[in-house]
């Protein structure tokens, strides 16, 4: 499939400032180039616009909610129209407050083209806050509940359909921070993780195996990759660092499963922060990963 680039620089759902600089750090990281360099069709269509951050504390348990909808309808219309004309759309983040807008439109793309959707979603958080559930306010740590028609109506209903998607469709790799309250409703709305304590006794082979074994012909697979999924010792440019995450290889073997899979069909690349990077390796790493998600590999490989 053609690729198309978007940029969202914002950082209205995040809890520290810089995210806004990410599509930006990519471009320099040559994220364009490098997939076209193995045989892909690029198209950057440049950045999104929307409200500033006023950075404001939370009100009725959410910070900026009036902005963060602005900017998830902005990504939720982008991500539809490139599905829409059959291409690939890349989300260049921007706070993971965005895959509200990206998934919805995925799920809305799914509904028309009758594809089943799977969401993998690759980070060290769940995002399945609510308003009295979270610690922060900040909605970037809500956009999995959301999605799944937990949240406020205005994010609700941004795809069009409530809920948007199932939490059946969604399996979350690398989680090694839930909070308190997040822990007890990720557990009864029956989310499937594989988390941090899964990887360790049973290795990510095993892990992504289990996350991808669904798939079919008719799947839509979309990767929500937030960067702080990675370990910190090799990505320290993200908001919201945990120690204990994937390894290198690690993450390259869960980038090169999926490609393997060749059901790849959209992704976004979140919460990179340029502001406490050093020397742009995280935003490096995060496009070395995505050469591999596009299957880039060290021998030839047999599909299928
Ligand atoms: N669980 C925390 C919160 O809700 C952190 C969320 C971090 N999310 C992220 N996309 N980095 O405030
Ligand atoms: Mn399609
Ligand atoms: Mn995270
Ligand atoms: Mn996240």
């Amino acid at each position: 499939l053609p690729v198309s680039l978007i940029g969202a620089p914002t950082d209205i759902g995040a809890g520290s400032r810089g995210a806004s600089m990410g599509p930006e750090a990519l471009r320099v990281a040559q994220i364009g180039p490098i997939l076209q360099s193995h045989g892909l069709e690029v198209a950057d269509r440049g950045n999104l616009a929307g409200p500033s951050n006023p950075w404001l504390p939370p009100v009725d348990g959410y910070r900026h909610l009036a902005e963060v909808t602005a900017w998830n309808r902005a990504v939720h219309d982008a991500v539809h129209a490139e599905l829409a004309l059959g291409r690939l759309p890349i989300l260049l983040g921007g706070d993971h407050c965005l895959g509200l807008g990206s998934i919805s439109a995925v799920a809305r793309h799914c509904r028309e083209d009758g594809k089943k959707l799977r969401v993998l979603w690759l980070d060290a958080h769940a995002d399945f806050n609510t308003n009295v559930l979270t610690p922060s306010g900040n909605l970037h740590g809500m956009p999995v509940a959301c999605l799944c028609g937990h949240g406020p109506q205005q994010l609700i209903e941004i795809g069009g359909q409530v809920p948007a998607i199932s939490p059946k469709w969604v399996r979350q790799i690398g989680i090694r921070s839930v909070d308190a309250g997040e822990k007890r409703f990720v557990h009864q709305m029956g989310l499937e993780v594989f988390d941090m304590r899964f990887i360790d006794e049973h290795g990510m082979r095993h892990a992504m195996e289990l996350a991808l074994a669904t798939l079919d012909a008719n799947t839509h697979l979309h990767v929500s990759f937030d960067v702080d999924f990675l370990d910190p010792d090799i990505a320290p440019g993200v908001g919201t660092t945990v120690r204990g995450g994937p390894s290198y290889r690690e993450a390259q073997l869960c980038m090169e499963m999926i490609a393997d899979t060749g059901r790849l069909a959209s992704l976004d690349v979140m919460e990179l922060n340029p502001a406490l990077d050093v020397r742009n390796q995280t935003a490096e790493l995060a496009v070395d990963l995505i050469e591999s998600l596009f299957g880039k590999s060290t021998l030839m490989r047999d599909r299928g």
